[in-house]
């Protein structure tokens, strides 16, 4: 009689798995203030595992020495933007095989149509041009899947624009459960609301990234720190006068005082309050100082790491093999429930 495995053992405190890509060298103050400091919170809550999506990088054509530096480059950002490998579980996408081995079964168990309908790949392909775009491509958010279902995740800290991807991850793992018996956790987005949306510094009607209007507009926190004082400085605002939180009609001082409450905790009525009567100078240059104050550590920390390849790599292996060991059971479970032979050692 066939071994009836049980099912995956539970971890004590609930899963939270996210991914990070690392096309974009430095992390921007969206990314971090949108989703890294998720990240950190949910260490303290929940058995944490996040890792560098590095099998998602080459759905789109990458630089091979480009992505082994961006690659080491996004894990050392984590970490200094405070992911602590004893608290939580970081690791390489690659680094842990079963993630293609399981997306290849989410590969066969996704509707064709299904997968057109995301809107992620409708997307990015017309931005490629609809015949350069791959198959990996068509099937990245398959592999987000396998990603999320491997570690029986309950949360999946992502922005907005990762929704539609986690609702696939729960009609796949259902599906999955009802063919096969129950093997996978049923995720949910942990997507915060009062998290804080930045915008383009010089552009503020569109959301801050990589692809800014102009690379004004983008904060790197990677950039010197002189640099960003500057670009905070040089941040569009309006022709009125008043500090006053309006997204509507001033959308270039509301993202300021966002990102300034954002990193010093500070109430944007207070700061409203703290700067009645004054000039967005005055505005200006007290939040390049904040900023200042928080990019000149991150990129100290940073640094560092990428200075000591060996302490890093270690962490990375460390990670992986924590990884590993749940995925491989995850993994050995599938397999099992859909009828693959056990290959005997
Ligand atoms: N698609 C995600 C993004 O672009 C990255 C990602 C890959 C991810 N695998 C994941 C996020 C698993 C959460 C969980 O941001």
């Amino acid at each position: 009689m066939a071994p009836d495995r049980p099912p995956v053992a539970a971890p004590l405190r609930p899963r939270a798995l996210s991914g990070i890509q690392p096309t974009a060298g430095s992390f921007h103050l969206g990314n971090y203030l949108g989703a890294i400091r998720q990240y950190v919170a949910l260490q303290e809550t929940h058995d944490a595992f996040y890792m560098v999506v590095d099998l998602h990088a080459i759905t789109v054509p990458q630089d091979p020495a480009e992505l082994r530096a961006n690659t080491r480059l996004a894990a050392a950002q984590l970490l200094a933007a405070g992911l602590d490998p004893e608290r939580c579980t970081l690791f390489i996408q690659s680094h842990v095989p079963e993630h293609a081995q399981l997306g290849w079964v989410m590969n066969c168990l996704t509707g064709f149509g299904e997968a057109s309908r995301m809107t992620q790949f409708k997307d990015k392909s017309a931005k490629q041009g609809a015949d350069r775009a791959t198959v990996g491509l068509f099937t990245y958010p398959v592999l987000q899947v396998a990603d999320i279902l491997l570690y029986q995740a309950d949360a999946v800290p992502v922005g907005e624009d990762q929704r539609q991807h986690i609702e696939l991850t729960r009609d796949l793992a259902e599906r999955f459960n009802t063919r096969f018996g129950d093997t996978f956790t049923i995720p949910a987005p942990h997507i915060v609301k009062e998290v804080a949306k930045i915008y383009d510094l010089q552009d503020p009607a569109i959301k801050m990234s990589k692809s800014a209007s102009t690379p004004k507009g983008l904060i790197n926190l990677l950039d010197e720190p002189k640099t960003t004082a500057k670009k905070v400085k040089s941040a569009v605002t309006d022709t009125d006068t008043v500090i006053r939180f309006d997204p509507v009609d001033k959308p270039g001082v509301s993202n300021l005082l966002t990102i300034y409450s954002t990193l010093t905790g500070k109430a944007i009525a207070d700061l409203e309050k703290e700067y009645e009567g004054r000039m967005y100078g005055a505005l200006k240059t007290d939040l390049a100082e904040v900023m200042v104050e928080f990019v000149t550590p991150f990129r100290t920390r940073t640094q560092e790491y990428l200075d000591d390849p060996g302490t890093l790599d270690s962490i990375l292996a460390k990670g992986a093999e924590k990884a590993r060991a749940v995925a491989a059971e995850t993994l050995a479970t599938t397999f099992d429930r859909m009828g693959f032979l056990p290959a005997k050692h």
